[in-house]
């Protein structure tokens, strides 16, 4: 869990966190309202959902759980909707809602399993990029939007096609989104982790041989932790991030500052 982070930083702001019912969503949840902005959190399971809420409110915060699928445009629509209901407006969003998918050579990889990496992976950031600006406009603009990609959002993936393919739409999702908007003032970045522990992270890597793999890939000698992620993103959506959009800030431990020859 994290410890410090400027309470005055998102003051009078409302953010909203998609995949906020676990991982690096629910930190960041937690850390927006630290920060001190009302959080909306969204995702697929209820109780998780309550969860973050409960754990926003026990830090001295106010937030509001909406059960969105982010693949689905009417859901994502409500999503705002509620948000602006509740909180009557929308400064910051962390679309960082994601599957895995199947990890699986190409050749064996089946239609269903695309469509639904791209679905959830991609056009829901696309959704949720839409009715987000939709909104931040309607205010007359201002406000920070950072998009989850990956490092597999930067180089490829043996066996990972799908979700790579997916996070590289993200990157130039992200690009195009903060060209249409920056005279507008609405600022919309990536952020592209390494491997983090979370849920995610021990589905994929759970085999003693494949973890040893990927973690010699990290030269700093670890996986990263999900509230590492979420500092960086709370300081992507403060004021303090004021010149940087159309970005993407990789965390991964040293993952891509070589060749990526595990040590
Ligand atoms: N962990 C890593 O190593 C790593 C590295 C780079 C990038 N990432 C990215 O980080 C993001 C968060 O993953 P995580 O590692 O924190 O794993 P996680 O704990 O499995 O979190 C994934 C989140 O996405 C939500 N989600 C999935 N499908 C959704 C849908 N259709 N609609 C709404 N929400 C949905 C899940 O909520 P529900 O199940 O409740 O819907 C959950 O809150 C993902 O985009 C992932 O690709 C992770």
């Amino acid at each position: 869990m994290a410890k410090e982070t400027n309470k005055q930083e998102l003051e009078g702001r409302v953010a909203l966190v998609t995949g906020g019912t676990s991982g690096i969503g629910r930190e960041t949840a937690i850390l927006f309202a630290r920060a001190g902005a009302k959080v909306v959190v969204a995702g697929r399971r209820a109780p998780e959902g309550k969860e973050t809420i409960e754990l926003v409110q026990a830090g001295g915060g106010e937030g509001l759980f909406v059960k969105t699928d982010v693949s689905k445009a009417s859901e994502v629509g409500v999503l705002i909707q509620k948000a602006v209901e509740r909180f009557g407006r929308l400064d910051v969003a962390f679309n960082n809602a994601g599957i895995e998918g199947v990890w699986t050579p190409i050749v064996r990889q089946s239609e269903e399993d695309w469509d639904r990496t791209i679905a959830i992976n991609l056009k829901g950031v696309w959704l949720c990029l839409k009715y987000e600006l939709r909104q931040m406009l309607k205010q007359g603009g201002s406000g920070a939007i950072v998009n989850m990609a990956s490092i597999t959002g930067l180089v490829g993936g043996a066996g990972a096609a799908a979700y790579s393919a997916s996070k590289h739409g993200v990157m130039g999702l992200t690009k195009s989104a903060a060209l249409e908007n920056a005279k507008s003032g609405i600022r919309i970045n990536a952020v592209c982790p390494g491997v983090i522990e979370t849920s995610m992270a021990d589905r994929l890597f759970r085999v003693p041989r494949v973890h040893k793999y990927v973690l010699s890939s990290h030269p700093i000698g670890r996986f990263g932790r999900p509230t590492e992620i979420a500092e960086a993103v709370v300081w992507m959506c403060s004021d303090r991030a004021s010149f940087m959009t159309g970005q993407s800030l990789v965390l991964d431990g040293g993952f891509l500052a070589g060749p990526n020859s595990p040590s």
